[in-house]
C-alpha cells in the first residue's frame, strides 16, 4: 500500500536536504512549474486543510521538506488572497509525538469561532516489514494562522470501529446546524468506505456509521480522502479509493479519484453514480473549500502514486492542479470550471482566429506558460478529427497532442511523445455538441484542458523540454472552423 514508504535515516535525510537546497537555489530548476502551488523545496503530495478563513485562502498540504520523495510526512502550508497567487508560510504540522511518530497525514481544516483548527492523521508504523500500522485522528491549533499546537486531548479519535481494516485516514470535518461532522476513509474486508461522525467541540467524537462503501463492485478496497458536500440540490461524495481495475479507457491511472452523487438521508448517503472527476493522468487526492462568494472550489494533487517523476533527478516533486469550481450539471455531473481569477494570471493576449483549417495552422509560438482558449464550431465543419499539438520541438522530436475524433465522439490527450516523462494517453467520450471549447493551459510540466466549461477536464504532468513550445491546431479528413482562438500569454 502506497502510505508507507519507510523511514529515512537522519543521515539519508540530511544529504537530501542539501541536494534540495541546491536544486532550488536556482529558481529555473527543471520542470519547475510557474503558477501553480508547489512546496518550496523537497516533496508534496495531496492537498490538505483547504480553508477560506478571515478572507484569505490557506492551502496545507503533505510535505517532506527534506527530500524529493515521500517520507515522514509534515503539512506545509500557503496563503493567498486569490487563490492564484501564493506565499509560503512556515511548516504547520511535523511528526514526533507519541501519537503521530512517522507522519502527520492528510486531513482538513476549520473555523472555529476565529481559531484555525486543523484535523489530520497520524500514521504510526508499528511492522514496517509486515505493514502494520495504526492510524488516528488528531486536531492542531493556532492563534495567529502560521503556528500550529497540537491538543493535549490527542488522539481525539484513538482507533477505528471494531471489525475494520488498519487503514483509516484523511478526515474531513465541517459544521451544519451547530454540529461538528467528520468523514473519514476507512477499508472493512478490502472494500472501501466512508465513516461518519459527529462531536459537539471537535474533541469528543461519537462514529455515526458508514456514510458510503464499496458493496462489492470494482469500487476499491481503501477509499482515500473523502470529502463530502451539499452542491445544488443534491450531495456530493467525493473519494480517492485505491485498488478500482481498469475497464477499458476507465480507471487507467495507478489510484482514481471519483465523485458520488445522491441524497443524504439520517446519516445515510444514497448515491446513483460513481463516476471519474478528471480523466488525466496526474489527479489524486482531490479536496474542496466553501469560499466567502459561496464556491465549492476543489484542488486536487497534480501527480500519481507510482508515476515516473522527472523532476526527481533536480531535486524536488509534487505540485497542486489549479483551482476549479465545481458545478452540478443539469444532467446529474460535475463539471470543474477554472475559476474566474484564473483571467489575472494573462500577462498579453493575442487573438489568432476566426480559423479556417484544412490541415494544419500554426499557432504562434509563445513559450511553456500559456493558456490556449479556443472554439471551434462543428455544424460549419467537415473534418473527422481534429486537435491541437503543443510543447512541440522545432524538429518534431516531441509533441503533446489533443484530438477530437468525431467519428468516435471522443477526446484523447496523448503524452506518448512529450519528453522524458512516462507517457501514456487518455480517452473519454464526449457528449455531441454544436460547438467545442478548450482552454487549455500550459505551465512548463502541467497541462489541464478544460472542454465546454468543465464539463470533461484532462489533467496530466508532461515533461518536455524547455525549447518545446511550439503549437499548431489540425483538422483530418476535411476542415475545421474556428470562430474565436486567442492565445494568453501567462
Ligand atoms: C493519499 C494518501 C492519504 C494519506 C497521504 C499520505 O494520497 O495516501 O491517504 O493521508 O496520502 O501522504
Amino acid at each position: 500500500m502506497n502510505q508507507v514508504h519507510g523511514n529515512k535515516s537522519h543521515r539519508e535525510r540530511v544529504t537530501q536536504a542539501t541536494k534540495t537546497v541546491q536544486a532550488n537555489q536556482n529558481e529555473r530548476a527543471a520542470y519547475r512549474l510557474r503558477y501553480h502551488l508547489m512546496a518550496p523545496s523537497g516533496w508534496m503530495n495531496d492537498p490538505n486543510g483547504l480553508i477560506y478563513f478571515n478572507g484569505q485562502y490557506h492551502a496545507f498540504y503533505q510535505h517532506y521538506p527534506y527530500g524529493e520523495t515521500w517520507g515522514p510526512m509534515h503539512w506545509g502550508h500557503g496563503i493567498s488572497d486569490d487563490l492564484i497567487h501564493w506565499h509560503h508560510l512556515p511548516v504547520a504540522l511535523a511528526p514526533g509525538e507519541a501519537y503521530d511518530r512517522d507522519g502527520c497525514f492528510s486531513g482538513s481544516a476549520v473555523d472555529d469561532q476565529g481559531t484555525l483548527t486543523l484535523i489530520y492523521t497520524g500514521h504510526n508504523v508499528i511492522d514496517p516489514e509486515k505493514d502494520v500500522i495504526v492510524q488516528n485522528q488528531n486536531i492542531a491549533r493556532s492563534r495567529d494562522g502560521i503556528h500550529f499546537y497540537k491538543a493535549n486531548a490527542n488522539p481525539v479519535i484513538h482507533q477505528q470501529p471494531a471489525g475494520m481494516g488498519q487503514d483509516f485516514r484523511d478526515p474531513k470535518v465541517w459544521r451544519e446546524n451547530g454540529v461538528w461532522f467528520m468523514v473519514v476513509g476507512a477499508t472493512k474486508h478490502d472494500q472501501g468506505q466512508v465513516l461518519l461522525y459527529e462531536s459537539a467541540n471537535l474533541e469528543e467524537w461519537t462514529y455515526r456509521g458508514v456514510l458510503a462503501q464499496n458493496d462489492g463492485g470494482n469500487e476499491g478496497y481503501m477509499w482515500e480522502c473523502p470529502d463530502f458536500f451539499k452542491l445544488g440540490d443534491k450531495y456530493v461524495l467525493l473519494a480517492s479509493p485505491q485498488g478500482v481495475e481498469p475497464e477499458g479507457d476507465r480507471y487507467l491511472n495507478h489510484h482514481q479519484t471519483v465523485y458520488m452523487v445522491g441524497d443524504y438521508v439520517n446519516g445515510q448517503f444514497i448515491r446513483s453514480s460513481f463516476t471519474e472527476l478528471d480523466y488525466g493522468h496526474d489527479f489524486y487526492a482531490v479536496q474542496t473549500l466553501l469560499d466567502g462568494k459561496g464556491r465549492r472550489i476543489a484542488i486536487g494533487w497534480m501527480d500519481m502514486w507510482e508515476s515516473p517523476k522527472p523532476s526527481q533527478k533536480h531535486g524536488w516533486a509534487g505540485a497542486m492542479t489549479l483551482p476549479r469550481e465545481l458545478v452540478l450539471t443539469e444532467e446529474g455531473k460535475i463539471a470543474m470550471k477554472p475559476i474566474e481569477e484564473l483571467t489575472l494570471l494573462r500577462q498579453q493576449s493575442t487573438p489568432i482566429g476566426p480559423l479556417h483549417v484544412k490541415h494544419v495552422h500554426p499557432i504562434l509560438s509563445s513559450g511553456n506558460l500559456v493558456e490556449l482558449e479556443a472554439q471551434f464550431a462543428l455544424v460549419d465543419s467537415d473534418a473527422s478529427a481534429f486537435g491541437i499539438r503543443f510543447c512541440c520541438a522545432a524538429d518534431g522530436s516531441e509533441e503533446t497532442v489533443l484530438r477530437f475524433d468525431l467519428l468516435k465522439h471522443t477526446v484523447t490527450l496523448d503524452r506518448s511523445r512529450s519528453g522524458e516523462g512516462p507517457g501514456g494517453a487518455r480517452t473519454v467520450s464526449i457528449k455531441s455538441a454544436a460547438t467545442i471549447d478548450v482552454r487549455l493551459f500550459i505551465d512548463r510540466s502541467s497541462v489541464e484542458v478544460f472542454i465546454n466549461d468543465g464539463e470533461t477536464v484532462i489533467t496530466s504532468r508532461i515533461y518536455p523540454q524547455e525549447t518545446s513550445t511550439g503549437m499548431t491546431v489540425f483538422a483530418e479528413g476535411g476542415s475545421i472552423v474556428m470562430p474565436t482562438c486567442t492565445v494568453h500569454k501567462l
